[in-house]
């Protein structure tokens, strides 16, 4: 057993997410944490929304709310859709808690008292027109190093490199186009160059990362500079020093928040469970495995800056230091991420509605559709283009056609025949040769999905199902007089729908259940997380979070099935889509 923390990179509170969002991070990482837990590992899945900085601000003026209101009501929207998704998460929480503004300020003040947390002026962007800071990330221009024409102030999305506004050419302000005008500001800079060395050896030591993603890490390594950690900004998680406290324009960059947000979620999990202490085992013990999960446009954070962090508050770089009191913590065991996902030949935008929101693919097609569509064609390893006749073809053929043909045709002969899943009497080389087959595969689908492989697991077990139905066809117990025979094959084949039931439960929680309920089981056999309103631990304002209790005892193996357990006729599990489905929903794009 081994204590494994699924990270899931934390979304802006600024709009309802799209299915691009989740399948970068949601599903991959809900898929990962669902087979750990029936492999029998120990589990924390955490995550939240991101609501401080920029695009919460900027959202929340289009609006006209203030941004706490704006934050309420989009974490509100997105725990909703996270929640009908079915992703397992053990705390999904929120940045504007007191427990999360607490562990980012102490982090802040121990790497700061490390000495890796150093003041520096730059320059700045304000706006001629309103006299406002004009943050980075609304400033665009061409890229200094690869000439991209459409380049923000934080990065180039063409060549991933960082960049400060400043090198931009021709920079213009993304809110209403006007050249900003640069002035001196004081901030406090990660001292990157301080914490490389230690970086890189560990960046070195990292196997098993796709190699896109490892390869993008060490190349940040080629570049390293101080990066600003705090922000010309009035909303967000105060700078804690004297001097700055107080400074009500002057506040933490996301690189310092919301990535904050994975230790401070498993220290709010850790005190709503009774053992405020109870966060260590996946965070200070070396045994145990973390992965993080995000799009590309997050491997910075994750690879780079979230590490850099943790090594200047254990003092492990350059300038020495000793930890504060969360101790040594545990570096990332791997960055899992994701290439990104394009909708019918485009770039997703909301504003020109180039997208379809994860809520109303729920509401007209169930989370199991969404879920299987991005485990076998979604961005895993290179960029991806989502169609709605790919959806729907999949949808019909595979995920129907394949997996609910079979789960169909065997629960209705059994219910027809038998009314119970009928004993086997001798078995013959097909029989056996089937068994092993959906038996042996718990192997190969668990490797591919410890190895965040999702295309090839979810193929595995559609390709153990795919095999059933041809043995069906080949046997056809339907012309079978011999009422012994007949039993036999229908015996084997709810073996086999019960093992695919179990290879797929990662992917398809909601249908797994109903499966299980089928062939006659009872109780639990997949969990669902479910939405709770906590009040906050440090006496804030009360918010709704994503848990459950995920204890299900369901293992990943083969397990026999029980003659004379009572079968009824089944009603589908999945619905088959009509094709003009696809012209429905091109229709809604505009
Ligand atoms: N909300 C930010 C983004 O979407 C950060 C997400 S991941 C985090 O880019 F862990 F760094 F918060
Ligand atoms: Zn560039």
């Amino acid at each position: 057993m081994v204590h494994v923390l699924a990270a899931v990179a934390w979304p802006y509170a600024n709009g309802p997410r799209h299915i691009g969002h989740v399948s970068g991070f949601g599903v991959p990482a809900d898929v990962y944490a669902r087979y750990q837990r029936m492999a029998g590992n120990d589990v924390l899945m955490v995550s939240g929304t991101d609501e401080h900085g920029t695009p919460i601000l900027v959202q929340a003026e289009r609006d006209g709310v203030s941004p706490q209101e704006l934050a309420d009501r989009y974490n509100r929207v997105i725990v909703e859709d996270l929640q009908g998704l079915g992703l397992s998460y053990d705390l999904f929480t929120r940045t504007t808690t007191r427990n999360h503004y607490a562990v980012a300020q102490e982090l802040f003040k121990t790497v700061h008292r490390n000495g890796y947390l150093v003041t520096k002026t730059a320059m700045g962007a304000i706006s001629p027109s309103t006299g406002r800071t004009l943050p980075d990330r609304y400033i665009e221009g061409t890229c200094p190093i690869c000439g991209y024409d459409a380049a923000r102030g934080d990065q180039c999305d063409n060549c991933g490199n960082q960049l400060d506004a400043i090198e931009l050419r021709n920079p213009r302000s993304r809110i209403n186009g006007e050249t900003p005008v640069f002035v001196e500001t004081e901030h406090f800079f990660l001292d990157l160059p301080a914490l490389a060395d230690t970086l890189g050896s560990w960046l070195q030591t990292r196997t098993g990362w796709r190699p896109n993603v490892l390869k993008f890490a060490l190349n940040l390594l080629d570049d390293v500079r101080p990066r600003a950690m705090t922000r010309d900004i009035d909303w967000g998680i105060p700078v804690p020093l004297p001097g700055w406290e107080d400074n009500p324009n002057k506040r933490l960059y996301v690189w310092f928040d919301a990535v904050i947000g994975y230790l401070s979620a498993s220290i709010e999990w850790a005190r709503r469970s009774g053992d405020p202490d109870a966060w260590r085992a996946w965070w200070c013990d070396p045994a145990a495995r973390s992965s993080y999960f995000m799009g590309k446009d997050n491997i910075t954070f994750h690879a780079q800056i979230w590490p850099a962090e943790l090594l200047g508050y254990a003092g492990r770089g350059a300038r020495g230091g000793t930890p504060g009191p969360y101790g040594v913590l545990n570096l990332p065991t791997e960055v899992v991420s994701s290439e990104f996902l394009t909708m019918e030949g485009r770039k997703f935008s909301s504003s020109r509605s180039v997208v379809i929101y994860v809520r109303d693919v729920l509401e007209r097609y169930g989370a199991d559709a969404l879920r299987y569509f991005i485990s076998v064609a979604g961005p895993e390893t290179q960029d991806t283009d989502f169609t709605w006749s790919e959806f729907v073809r999949r949808n019909n053929d595979e995920l129907v056609g394949t997996w609910g043909n079979l789960v169909n045709r065997t629960a209705s002969m059994i219910a027809k025949n038998f009314g119970a899943i009928p004993a086997a009497h001798e078995l013959t080389d097909a029989d056996h040769e089937l068994l092993r087959r959906s038996r042996e595969s718990f192997g190969p689908v668990g490797e591919h999905l410890g190895n965040h492989r999702l295309k090839q697991a979810i193929s595995e077990g559609l390709r153990v199902a795919a095999d059933a139905n041809q043995y069906l066809s080949q046997q056809a117990p339907w012309k079978e007089s011999d009422i012994q025979r007949k039993g036999t094959i229908l015996h084997v084949a709810a073996q086999v729908v019960a093992d695919c039931n179990r290879l797929l439960a990662p992917f398809l929680p909601h249908s797994a259940q109903r499966i299980h309920e089928t062939l006659g089981g009872t109780g639990s056999f997949t969990d669902q997380p479910e939405i709770r309103e906590v009040a906050d631990l440090d006496g804030g304002p009360g918010y709704p979070v994503i848990t459950g209790d995920y204890s299900a005892e369901t293992t990943w193996a083969s397990r026999p099935v029980v003659p004379g357990t009572p079968v009824r006729t089944p009603s589908p599990v999945f619905a088959k889509l009509a094709p003009s489905v696809v012209d429905e929903e091109l229709a809604r794009l505009a």
